[in-house]
């Protein structure tokens, strides 16, 4: 059976109560810290940035999961890799060279990622999908934390699901947004690796418990 990857986002935390925020993720199931960075132009939001996560890092257990919702991503690579990223996403539709990006992302010693936004379809991805550790499909419009879930997201598992095993690929399924316990389970069943969480782990009563609920589901 595999196992499903939990990565809560931490821009739901109380960030005025971050170190408490991060101490919760640090002790529960959860596998990664999924860490969004938004410049305010390729997404109508800004985030936050470098010292930011700077601070996180210095008290997160667990590898960071760093989502670059920005323009030109290959400014960065380099800053991300020394302020502590495991996993680096760049989104497909920010890149002219992405093949390139992702070689430069491994140079770094990192995992690379592709973000997909709603309307980007996955056979864009065919053509490079042996070089991408992680695909992330947008389930909303990347910008905001604590939208709906986009139901469409379903079948893009599936095709997407179809191609890395067509190409022997490495890639891992991550899902990103809205992801609540009224989708979490026909995710991982139509083949979902990894599951984002924001709203709905730290709106929660009881964020340790509601993580553990999202470890537990069945895998195919
Ligand atoms: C959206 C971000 C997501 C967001 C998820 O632009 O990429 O990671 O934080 O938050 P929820 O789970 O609340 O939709
Ligand atoms: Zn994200």
């Amino acid at each position: 059976m595999k196992n499903t990857l939990i990565a809560p986002s931490v821009l739901a935390a109380d960030f005025a109560n971050l170190q408490r925020d991060i101490e919760m993720i640090n002790q529960s199931q959860a596998d990664w810290f999924h860490i969004d960075i938004m410049d305010g132009v390729f997404v109508p939001n800004i985030s936050f940035g470098m010292p930011v996560l700077d601070s996180i890092r210095k008290h997160a257990q667990k590898p960071l999961d760093v989502h670059l919702m920005i323009i030109d991503p290959d400014r960065y690579i380099k800053t991300f890799a020394q302020l502590g990223a495991s996993v680096l996403t760049v989104h497909y539709e920010a890149c002219t060279h992405l093949h390139r990006t992702l070689q430069a992302i491994k140079a770094e010693g990192m995992l690379a990622g592709v973000a997909l936004n709603p309307h980007t379809s996955v056979g864009l991805l065919e053509d490079v999908i042996r070089d991408i550790d992680l695909v992330c499909l947008m389930s909303v419009n990347p910008g905001f934390g604590g939208q709906s879930f986009i139901e469409n997201t379903y079948s893009k598992v599936a095709k997407l699901k179809e191609m890395i095993v067509k190409h022997n690929a490495p890639s891992r399924i991550e899902i990103d947004g809205g992801v609540t316990q009224h989708n979490a389970a026909q995710l991982v069943a139509a083949g979902a690796d990894v599951l984002v969480a924001g709203s709905f782990i730290f709106n929660a009563s009881q964020p340790i418990e509601t993580i553990a609920q999202l470890k537990a589901l069945p895998t195919p």
